[in-house]
């Protein structure tokens, strides 16, 4: 098969490059010319586990080139996979001008035969109803009859992503039967995991919005478990690990936020667009909280914030991923800064010069902190010996992820709903 992936991003490069390793002729697009320079050089710029082997592998073979020209590598193809963001604004309103975009651009190079496969994750309804008529009007093509159209979520974690590819069943779904048969015959080709074809787009489109959803509910649950559990000395993951020996508990873990560009946007997607969703809107509520919560917490073990410094460690909204969307260090560092403290920030994954073009102040080595957060628990933290650091009184471990032999005598550890802290 002649295959385009468009959107060579943390999922869009292994995309191509797995689909490259079954034999096909794959063709992928950016509007970055530096990622189209690096993938034709036979380079990942990502440092995702296998991808840099495969892209490389994939290159030398004749089977991968990148491009910035979409419409001709769609013109090219018999299936295009569409893997650029969509996002939501300040205002939570959903923000579609690369998705559109690169639709347009899809529509312009788009040929009959052609399946056209959306794999963002999407509100309920718009593979139908906003692309299938822009693909549609942009081609002089008619959906279903000259095209087909489906959409399939992507559902992999970033880190293991070759790993999950494998492991989780790929849901597909059409705009008609034809268009879901050919898009799960597509995956059979390209792919080693179970295929799962559902009633339709709109079906596939809400199982991702209902798998994130429910994560973020579940988290919301475990924060107010968390919160609970602090005002009645309880130690919260004693008490989840037990209730999670019943089979029918399965509850999450508490900490400082959620952030990531899935689970603190997809709720978004779903909610804004009916009026059955208040748990999925206070959970949000919830977990934006969070960050406030904390450094509450914080602020009553220093006895006041004002004046005190303190460092956000971990920028990346999680461990060991270069990712800052919507991380909740954003909202600590503020949090802290209203409360008058003075906020540096560590991230052994981010240069200073980085961390400085964010406006942020970055940590230096041997600096003097009355307190630390901890937000990522980057790798790079493990063997961190916290009590060679000036002054410091009390570490707020956001993500309950520290070792016990890790916390140092001199040091206070607060928790998010654990006994050892007691703020
Ligand atoms: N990253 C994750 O953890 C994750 C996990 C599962 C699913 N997803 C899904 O994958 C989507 C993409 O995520 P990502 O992490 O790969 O994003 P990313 O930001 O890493 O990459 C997106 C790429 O798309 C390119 N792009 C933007 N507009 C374009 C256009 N008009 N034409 C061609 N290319 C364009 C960008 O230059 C960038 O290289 C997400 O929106 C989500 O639905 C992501």
């Amino acid at each position: 098969m002649n295959i385009a992936v468009v959107g060579l991003g943390h999922i869009g490069l292994p995309l191509a490059a797995q689909y490259a390793s079954k034999g096909h002729r794959v063709r992928g697009c950016d509007i970055n010319q530096r990622v189209v320079d690096m993938v034709n050089a036979g380079q990942a710029y990502d440092d995702e586990p296998g991808l840099e082997a495969r892209v490389a592998e994939a290159v030398a073979a004749g089977l991968l080139t990148a491009q910035t020209n979409t419409a001709d590598a769609v013109r090219a193809s018999d299936v295009v996979v569409v893997i650029v963001p969509l996002m939501v604004d300040a205002e939570k309103a959903i923000a579609y001008n690369a998705i559109d975009s690169a639709t347009r651009d899809v529509a312009s190079g788009l040929t009959a035969g052609t399946l056209v496969i959306y794999e963002t994750t999407l509100p309920v309804g718009d593979t139908r109803k906003r692309f299938g008529p822009m693909l549609a009007a942009g081609s002089g093509l008619t959906v279903n009859e000259q095209f087909s159209l489906a959409f399939s979520p992507e559902r992999v974690y970033v880190g293991r992503v070759f790993e999950d590819l494998k492991k989780y069943p790929k849901i597909v779904g059409g705009t008609d039967a034809d268009s879901t048969r050919k898009a799960g015959e597509f995956y059979r080709a390209v792919l080693d995991a179970e295929i799962t074809e559902v009633d339709n787009a709109e079906t596939a489109e809400f199982t991702k919005l209902a798998e994130t959803t429910y994560r973020d509910v579940n988290i919301a649950l475990a924060n107010e478990f968390a919160a609970f559990a602090e005002e009645h000395g309880i130690d919260v993951l004693q008490s989840i690990d037990a209730a999670n020996s019943q089979p029918f508990s399965h509850i999450h873990r508490p900490g400082a936020g959620v952030g990531g560009h899935c689970i603190p946007v997809y709720p978004y997607f779903y909610a804004n667009n009916t009026r059955f969703a208040d748990v999925a809107r206070l959970s949000r509520e919830v977990n934006d909280g969070m960050a406030a919560h904390v450094v509450g917490r914080l602020d009553s073990a220093l006895v006041g914030l004002s004046g005190r410094k303190i460092g956000v460690f971990g920028w990346a909204y999680r461990e060991n991923v270069k990712e800052d969307a919507f991380t909740v260090a954003r909202r600590l560092v503020d949090e802290l800064t209203a409360a008058d403290a003075e906020v540096v920030v560590d991230d052994p994954l981010y240069t200073a010069d980085e961390l400085a073009a964010k406006g942020l102040t970055p940590y230096q080595s041997g600096e003097a902190l009355d307190a630390i957060v901890i937000q990522a628990m980057h790798e790079q933290y493990a063997d961190c010996d916290w009590a060679r650091i000036p002054g410091l009184q009390v570490i707020l471990d956001g993500r309950n992820a520290l070792r016990t032999d890790q916390i140092p005598d001199s040091v206070r550890v607060i928790g998010v709903g654990r006994l050892y802290i007691d703020a």
